[in-house]
This record gives C-alpha cells, sequence and structure tokens, in this order.
C-alpha cells in the first residue's frame, strides 16, 4: 500500500505522513530536526522558543518513573528566538515541514516571535499555552479562553502560516477554551501538553524534581489525551492533533479512531530502544492496518468511533 494513503492536511499544511515529533523532544538544533525528518517524521515541531535565552530548572529535570511514565520540569530552557532563528532553514533540509513551537509572557512577545519565525522560514507555529512548569509563560495562559483567544487573534493577524494551539489538560474543561482559539483563527489545536504532576523521594524524603512539581508523559497520559481528543471531536471544526503517550502504530489508531487528524510522538523517543526508527514503525502500522482494512485512507478512520 502506498504511503499516500496517509496523506492529510492541517489547514493549508500538506503533511505526506501525519506522524510528527512533538515539542520539547530533539527539537533545538537545525541538525538533529533534520536527522528527525529523513528518520521518517512527517513533520518536526521544534522546543518551544521564547523572547530570550533561558537556561530551565538545574537537574534533576526529567525522571523516568517507570515503563509507562515520566516526569519532567525542563522549564522552557531555549536560545532564545533570535539565537535560534538560524536553525530553522538547515532544520528544512529535512524535506518536512518545520512547525515552530512558540511561547511568550505577554501578546506582543508572541507577535514578535511569530512575525521572526515565519522569516526565517517556518511552516507553521504552535502556540505552546500550556507548559505546566513555565510560570508567567505556562498554562496560566492556556486555562484562560479568553487569553487564548486574544493571543490567537493577534498572532493570526500578524503572519500567514498555519497557527497551532497547545492546550494544557490541566483545566476543569477544555473545550471552551480551544473554542475561543477557534473562533479566533486557530488552524488546529494540539492536545495534549503534560499533565501536572510530582514525585517524592521517600529515603530523603524530598521532591525529585529540582522544580518540585513537573509534567507527567508517556502511556500512562494516553488515556487522558484520547479523551481529550474524543471530546474536541465533538465540539471543534478545525483538525486536532493527538499527542500524548503514543509509543505504537496501535496508540496511533486509537488517536485516529478519537478524532485526530495528526499525531506527534515525545516522549516514545526517550524510551524505546528503537528511538528514531519509531516513526517507521509506527507509520508502517498504521499502513498496515489500513491495508487489512480494506485498503482504505486514513481519512476514513479519522473520527470512526464516533460513527459507530
Ligand atoms: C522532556 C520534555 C520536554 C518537553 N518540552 C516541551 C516544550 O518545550 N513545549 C511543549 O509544547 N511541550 C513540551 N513537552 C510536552 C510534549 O510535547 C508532549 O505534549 C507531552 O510530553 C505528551 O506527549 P508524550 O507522552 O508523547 O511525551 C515536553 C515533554 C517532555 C517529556
Amino acid at each position: 500500500m502506498s504511503m499516500s494513503a496517509l496523506s492529510t492536511s492541517l489547514g493549508i499544511l500538506q503533511l505526506k505522513n501525519p506522524v510528527m515529533l512533538a515539542a520539547g523532544i530533539l527539537g533545538i538544533s537545525g541538525p538533529v530536526l533534520k536527522r528527525v525528518a529523513k528518520a521518517g517524521a512527517g513533520a518536526v515541531v521544534t522546543k518551544s522558543i521564547g523572547p530570550e535565552p533561558r537556561e530551565g530548572y538545574i537537574n534533576p529535570s526529567v525522571i523516568s518513573l517507570n515503563e509507562f511514565s515520566c516526569l519532567n520540569a525542563v522549564g522552557l530552557s531555549n536560545p532564545g528566538y533570535l539565537e535560534f532563528s538560524k536553525e530553522i532553514s538547515v532544520a528544512k533540509q529535512g524535506g518536512v515541514p518545520v512547525i515552530v513551537s512558540i511561547f511568550g509572557a505577554e501578546i506582543e512577545e508572541f507577535c514578535k516571535i511569530a512575525k521572526e519565525m515565519e522569516k526565517n522560514g517556518a511552516d507553521a507555529l504552535e502556540l505552546n499555552l500550556s507548559c505546566p512548569h513555565g510560570g508567567k509563560y505556562g498554562a496560566s495562559i492556556g486555562q484562560d479562553s479568553k487569553l487564548t483567544g486574544e493571543i490567537v487573534n493577534a498572532v493570526k493577524s500578524t503572519v500567514r502560516i498555519p497557527i497551532f494551539v497547545k492546550l494544557t489538560p490541566n483545566v476543569t474543561d477544555l473545550i471552551p477554551i480551544a473554542k475561543s482559539a477557534e473562533d479566533n483563527g486557530a488552524d488546529a489545536i494540539t492536545a495534549i501538553n503534560t499533565v501536572r504532576a510530582m514525585s517524592i523521594d521517600i529515603e530523603t524524603a524530598m521532591p525529585i524534581l529540582s522544580n518540585k512539581y513537573g509534567g507527567l508523559s508517556g502511556p500512562a497520559i494516553k488515556p487522558i489525551a484520547i479523551k481529550h481528543i474524543y471530546d474536541l471531536y465533538k465540539e471543534v471544526e478545525i483538525p486536532l492533533i493527538g499527542v500524548g503517550g503514543i509509543v505504537s502504530w496501535k496508540d496511533a489508531v486509537e488517536f485516529f479512531l478519537a478524532g485526530a487528524t495528526a499525531l506527534q510522538i515525545g516522549t516514545g523517543l526517550l524510551y524505546l530502544e528503537s528511538y528514531m526508527d519509531i516513526f517507521n514503525k509506527i507509520t508502517e502500522g498504521i499502513l498496515n492496518f489500513l491495508k487489512r482494512k480494506g485498503n482504505i485512507h486514513l481519512e476514513e478512520i479519522i473520527g470512526l468511533s464516533h460513527r459507530l
């Protein structure tokens, strides 16, 4: 079966393959992003890039809890948007869309960074409104539907490239926030960012992460992400990008059935022995599934669980 069975689009952005790299994982350097693209990712999302260089929190900042979950409070470490901008052209040599994840503390910062990223060749932007440990840059924005709408609106009128809005699951109800993003021009919703969590060392009685709390990712959060994608599919028209705990083609198919149009892989890259092979393995698994179901196109299974 040909790869064309996997083609999909997010606004005006065409993807040959819906399996993308998630923000924050191997996403800070152009050559590494290029390598991820060559390893079979359908698009790459960069580490979240902000207004100025940030070192992030001191270690421990990422811990593996068990085979099902990972806890991180990296603290949005990044070189700042001016320094990062030169990485984009290198990343683009990978031949797939480069989506720059950006964050800021206020509307003007988002717009300034968005403009610069577009100028330097970004194919789309993902607004990170959802870091659970980012202080003034974090989820407090994505927990507020009015502010979310204002930021999306302002960025939308600043750039022409598609805008994805990445939401936090750390809210009572994701729907009004997603709707506000949609009403203000978002081209897609990415769900979910990590789930607020912490871990304590029983011998020292101290929180393990230097920041005390952080965000849970990996297979433990997959059912939470599936539920959000399922709910969002019923309420918004724009495409959904599913992320949270995908490590196999079966996880991927589950997200499509719930309503995702494309996917992102984060922690899966940190865990699997297969490492970067994960993109090809998942893509191959999805293709085999579509073949087994009667040579159907991916589109036919998107949101299928709602129609049965
Ligand atoms: C070490 C690490 C760093 C991350 N950094 C970012 C980031 O900079 N921006 C962002 O939007 N999400 C970030 N995330 C969240 C992931 O993109 C993703 O939403 C989340 O981990 C759930 O997916 P997963 O279970 O496949 O990892 C990070 C996750 C991890 C584990």
